[in-house]
């Protein structure tokens, strides 16, 4: 937990509601960057939010913005649940809003944000595709008097990027670099009519038979992984499960196989992204050819690892687990799905992941089930099963 403080106050944030998230090493993360900082300078030095009416504020990482901008009443909008709720609970616990009862207005990246908006804060995704899609559904929302800037770390800020803003929203510059980040000014030119979003799409698996729908910011948007490839190739050796979890299911591309050798199973795909959800259930819709029936005993869960899942017993999950959550890396995720996997299995129940080599997630699992076994590898990849002994 750390301080922030900037001209609109001092406030703690967290960068996780979960108490199991909240591990020593996460903490010793910051839950804001250098580009928030110049952002929140420079919304001070203007006076804006000031007088200027409907405040988006998109992809804000755990709060930062949406909390030292509580007075604005802020729309938070994002395709990550657990982003929402950290910056949720930040609101919460450092009292902000007129009042306890006015919890921050969240909005999943699925939905779509009514009306206009007057000042659009962005921080810019790692993923060029998300910002295409934000920008085109925000075509919607803008009028010319709509004030929209950008912030982000150099890093992440290749030219493709501003070349983006110019094409769908008009006229763009950019700010000094100050501490590696820079803020995006663009204006709105009605003129242009920019295409609507491409996104989802379609991709099709030929060596599976198969097709998934991508939503913009799904994992693997454009092409199979090739550790779910491996993964898959390996699925036929699996024992027969009559309830199985997808953790961290993004298209949903592991449980649809799953589906497919096992059809009466029961498969529940969880993932903390909205937009992973959404690819998720439309690929299996894909799958199924129609619409998704109880019948089809397939349930979808925005949850950040199993802590929204409903807690019934499974006989196996299947991970691909994640090696970042939004722009940071670690293992703290993964090893969080494991111990939740561990809790949720029945006896004698299993749970079988795929990783790069050299994440080492043997190391965990034989220290959590008291064993591990390797059921395929190769140069870059390891397939790995646990099996639980309660
Ligand atoms: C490596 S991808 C695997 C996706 C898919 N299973 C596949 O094999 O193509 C990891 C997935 O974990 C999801 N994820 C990241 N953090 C998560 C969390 N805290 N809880 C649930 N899912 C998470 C990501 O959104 C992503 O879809």
């Amino acid at each position: 937990m750390d301080i922030l403080s900037t001209a609109f106050g001092s406030i703690r944030l967290v960068r996780s509601s979960s108490a199991l998230h909240n591990t020593k090493a996460a903490n010793n993360l910051r839950a804001w960057d250098a580009a928030d900082e110049l952002l929140l300078a420079y919304l001070a030095d203007n006076e804006l939010p000031k007088n200027t009416g409907r405040l988006l504020i998109i992809n804000d990482n755990f709060g930062a913005l949406s909390c030292s901008l509580s007075q604005y009443n802020p729309c938070s909008w994002s395709d990550s649940s657990v982003s929402l709720a950290a910056a949720k609970y930040n609101y919460a616990a450092n009292d902000l809003g007129n009042s306890p009862a006015n919890p921050l207005e969240t909005l999943a990246s699925t939905s779509d944000f009514v009306g206009n908006a007057d000042l659009v804060l962005i921080k810019i995704p790692k993923t060029l595709a998300l910002l295409e899609h934000q920008l085109m559904s925000l075509r919607k929302n803008t009028t010319e008097k709509t004030i929209i800037i950008g912030a982000g770390m150099v890093k992440y800020l290749e030219k493709s990027y501003l070349q983006l803003f110019e094409k769908i929203i008009g006229g763009t510059s950019v700010s000094l670099a100050k501490k590696k980040a820079r803020l995006i000014f663009s204006t709105v030119d009605q003129t242009k009519q920019p295409a609507p979003s491409p996104y989802p799409i379609k991709v099709a698996i030929d060596e599976f038979d198969l097709s998934t729908i991508n939503y913009a910011n799904v994992f693997s948007r454009e092409k199979l992984d090739i550790g779910s490839r491996f993964f898959i190739e390996r699925m036929k050796s699996l024992p027969a499960a009559s309830s199985i979890i997808d953790l961290g299911c993004g298209n949903g591309i592991l449980g649809i196989v799953a589906k497919r050798l096992y059809p009466t199973a029961k498969i529940t795909f969880i993932d903390e992204s909205y937009m992973a959800i959404a690819s998720a259930k439309a690929s299996l819709e894909h799958y199924l050819g129609g619409i998704i029936t109880p019948e089809h005993r397939c349930d979808f869960v925005v949850s950040n690892s199993l802590d929204q899942a409903n807690g019934e017993p499974v006989e196996l999950v299947l991970c691909n687990p994640p090696f970042h959550q939004n722009n940071t890396i670690g293992d703290e995720i993964a090893s969080k799905m494991f111990i939740q996997s561990k809790r949720i299995l029945i006896n004698g129940g299993r749970i079988r992941i795929v990783g790069n080599r050299h994440l080492n997630y043997h190391i965990a699992l034989k220290r959590l089930f008291g064993n591990c076994r390797t059921i395929a590898s190769n140069k870059k990849f390891v397939i790995l099963e646990a099996i639980n002994h309660c």
